[in-house]
This record gives C-alpha cells, structure tokens and sequence, in this order.
C-alpha cells in the first residue's frame, strides 16, 4: 500500500516507518521536524514540509498517489495545552482538517488517526474500555475527539474507513537500537528514570506517592511503540469504506512508578536518584477486559529503551514529569 505518514519522524511515527517499510509498503514520512529528527527516518523518504502548507500536502499526495494515511503528527503535552491551548487547537485540529481537506481533494479515504486515552478524562471505571464517556479534563485531550467527531462525521458522509486508536502511554524503542525516544523536553517516565541513573539529570521528580495503589505511586499502562506499530498496520489492512474503528491500544495491565523505577535499576544494575514531587496527571486502569493487548511487557520496555553499547537513552533533556499522551 502506499501510506502517508504524517508525523513519521517523530517517536512513535518512526518505529511505524521502519515496520511498514519493513513488511513491504511503500511509504513517505510528512514532518516538519519541529519535534521530530530528520535521522529517524530514511532520507529519501522524508518530505520536510507543516500540515499548514496545502500545496504542499497535494503535492505529496499526488506525486506518491497515496492510498491511506497514518495520522501521528500532533502536540502532545497535556501541561502545555492547558497554558497555551491556541496551539494545541491550531495544530491538532486545524492542521488535521487540513489534512483531510486534501485528503477528499485527492479522493484518499483511509485514515489511521493517533488518538489518545486522554480522550476519556478521569474514567468512571477500570480498566477504560472503549464504550466509556469520552469526557477530555484539558484541552490536548479536546483536540483529539475533535478530530474523533469529525472522522465519524466524514466517515458517514463521504465514505471514508478510518480508526481512532486511543493509545495509553507509548514506550520502549526498537530492538536493535537504531530509532527511540528522544523528546525535547521529555516528559515520559522511563527515558527519565534512566537518564537520572546515567546521571544525565538530577534525579526523578515529580511523581506523587499518595495515590490509592499498593505502592502508592501512579498506575499507568505502558505499550510498546512496536506493539503500537502493528496495531496501526492491523487497523488499516481492516479498512473499507464506512469502517469506523474505535480501539484503546494498551496492554491491559498497570505499573506503577514504583515498578518502572525497580525494574530500570533490576536492567541497569544501578540505583536511581528519586525525588518525590507533585501528582502525575491522570489515573490508569487495573487489571481487566481488553480486545487488544500488547505483546511486550515493562522489562523489554525498559530494556529496549537503553542503547545498546552505551547503556543510553535516546533523549537529551528535560526538568519534571509532565503528562504527555
Ligand atoms: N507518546 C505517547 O505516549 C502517546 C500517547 C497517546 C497518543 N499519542 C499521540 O501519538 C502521536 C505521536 O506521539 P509521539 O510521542 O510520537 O510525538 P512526537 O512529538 O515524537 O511526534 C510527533 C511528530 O509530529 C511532527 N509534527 C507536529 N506538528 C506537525 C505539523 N503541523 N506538520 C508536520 N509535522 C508535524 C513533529 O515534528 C513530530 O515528529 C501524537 O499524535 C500523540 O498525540 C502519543
């Protein structure tokens, strides 16, 4: 299939390029490089270009005669929409109806969208299936079902398949060490457990440890970004038109902070400075019913997450952790 995928070059998006090229597709990266790195992705696929530029965007679509597109290019920090929320809705919502502005211009109808279990807010039960109310608590999680809206909406009336994957928090990093996370700053917890053991930061900050779980400390469900990778492959080969896929993408199972940090020092075999902070954003669910689950636990999460050689994460830098989804 030839596959247009925006936000390629970032985190995620990068583990997706190498597993789609890899089973064969013929794929094109749209990123404008503004949190993502140029090195990730192969250079003759990369096109540099904003989703604001809809010359651009026909461009690439026609040159490439796209058949689907795979949509991760957004903001992601929850902390940041709430103070600056224009950005969050200029770029997730506006830039994402420009896209599918070209998209129907070009007559591309299938979309895999990176939606986000931001998108539920504080749930009324666990684990978060996906018949829960979609109530957002800031704006990033707003801009996403927006964008959920208005794909059903499309759907129905243009005869678009597309699939809202709502993701729990996104981890690990390819096996053989070449892409990984590398945020700027970074707000996810395992790159930041292992910088503070590298030394590369004080120490861990931030947390919380008066939450109701055995540890205390905040549950959440980590997926793997390869798991993730295969799901958005699976939910495409799926669509035809007038599909509608709503699918949390997790593994069902909650770890702790406690647990991230204990298994980080069982890989690395050192121990990690911690500091405890304020509360992390929002809770995550217990054990329960799933209809898709990761395959790789926290360990190969964590483990994956080092350089090989060096021991290293793929980030630079950061100051607390933040909620990013
Ligand atoms: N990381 C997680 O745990 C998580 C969880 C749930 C949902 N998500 C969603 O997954 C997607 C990817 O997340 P990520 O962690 O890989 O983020 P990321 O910041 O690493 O990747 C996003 C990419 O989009 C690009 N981009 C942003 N705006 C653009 C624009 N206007 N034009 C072109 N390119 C643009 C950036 O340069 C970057 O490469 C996002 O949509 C995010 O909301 C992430």
């Amino acid at each position: 299939m030839r596959i247009l995928i925006t936000g390629g070059a970032g985190y995620i998006g990068s583990h997706a390029v190498k597993l789609f090229l890899a089973r064969g597709h013929e794929v094109w990266v749209y990123d404008n490089l503004s949190q993502g790195h140029r090195a990730a992705v192969p250079a003759d696929r990369l096109i540099v270009a904003d989703l604001a530029e809809a010359q651009r965007l026909d461009h690439a679509l026609v040159t490439h005669r796209v058949e689907a597109v795979v949509h991760y290019a957004a903001f992601a920090l929850v902390g940041e929409s709430v103070k600056n929320p224009a950005k969050y809705y200029q770029n997730n919502l506006v830039n994402t109806l420009n896209l599918m502005d070209a998209l129907r211009r070009h007559d591309v109808k299938r979309f895999v969208f990176s939606s986000t279990c931001a998108t539920y807010g504080v749930p009324e039960k666990v684990p978060i299936t996906e018949d829960e109310k979609q109530r957002p608590i800031n704006p990033y999680g707003n801009t996403k079902l927006a964008v959920e809206h208005a794909l059903a909406d499309y759907a129905a009336a243009y005869g678009w398949g597309y699939a809202a994957l709502r993701y729990f928090n996104a981890a690990g990093a390819a096996p053989d060490g070449q892409i990984g996370e590398d945020h700027d700053p970074e707000s996810h917890l395992i790159p930041i457990v292992l910088q503070a053991i590298l030394g590369l930061r004080p120490e861990v900050e931030g947390f919380g440890s008066d939450y109701p779980t055995p540890d205390g400390t905040c549950v959440r469900d980590y997926i793997h970004v390869d798991d993730l990778a295969e799901a958005h492959l699976l939910a495409l080969e799926k669509l035809q038109p007038g599909t509608q896929l709503k699918l949390n993408l997790g593994t069902g199972r909650g770890y702790s902070v406690r647990d991230v940090i204990d298994t980080a020092e069982a890989v690395t075999g050192k121990l990690a400075p911690v500091k405890e902070g304020r509360r992390c954003w929002w809770p995550l669910p217990k054990e329960g019913k799933r209809n898709w689950a990761g395959n790789r636990a926290i360990p190969i999460c964590v483990r994956s997450s080092r350089r090989p050689g060096t021991g290293t994460t793929a980030i630079r830098k950061a100051t607390t952790i933040e909620g990013r989804s």
